[in-house]
């Protein structure tokens, strides 16, 4: 039988300097996000930026509940781009977290892995790019770590997707 290897493609960067401004901008909105999340619960507090075609910049943060279904912060940046009628129009998002005590003004003193979106909130970014003309550029940031990705079949292989119901969206 023979053995396939698929190869996923990042930058990765210690400094958000390196990356153009506009991106530089987004990481920073991400953790503004996230200082609105609402994590009594996990006391974990994650924080998304998305920014569309023309420049807007919509927020999310997770949103917890006593009943373990809240919101995740990219779902909640992506739904409101759905919410404001410009779902089609997303061209980049950025995504930060890290437990409460996690302060973004600290420095840090050790490498830091950056938050990684779950498994659903990488569907919620494969049916957005679905909807677009472009690959969706997704940043990965922790304090000294910035992963970026161009396109999510670079963290979602195989995705299950409108084509596969046949369906053409755009
Ligand atoms: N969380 C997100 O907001 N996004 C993800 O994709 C990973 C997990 C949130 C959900 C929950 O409020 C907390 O992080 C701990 O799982
Ligand atoms: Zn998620």
């Amino acid at each position: 039988m023979p053995t396939h290897t698929l190869t996923i493609e990042y930058e990765e960067l210690e400094s958000s300097n390196e990356l153009p401004e506009d991106e530089q901008r987004l990481i920073a909105s991400a953790w503004t996000a996230r200082q609105n999340a609402h994590a009594p619960y996990s006391r974990f507090r994650v924080g998304a930026a998305v920014l569309t075609k023309d420049g807007q910049v919509m927020h999310g943060s997770n949103q917890e509940t006593a009943n373990y279904y809240g919101s995740h912060a990219e779902k909640v940046a992506l739904d409101s781009t759905g919410a404001a009628g410009i779902k089609d129009k997303v061209a980049k998002i950025a995504i930060v977290g890290g437990p409460d005590s996690l302060n973004p003004e600290d420095q840090a003193t050790e490498p830091e892995e950056p938050v990684a979106p779950c498994g659903q909130c990488r569907q919620d970014i494969k049916e957005i790019e679905d909807l677009s003309d472009a690959p969706i550029v997704i940043i990965l940031a922790s304090r000294n770590t910035i992963r970026k990705v161009t396109g999510i079949k670079n963290l979602l292989p195989f995705a299950f997707g409108p084509a596969d119901l046949g369906i053409t969206l755009r």
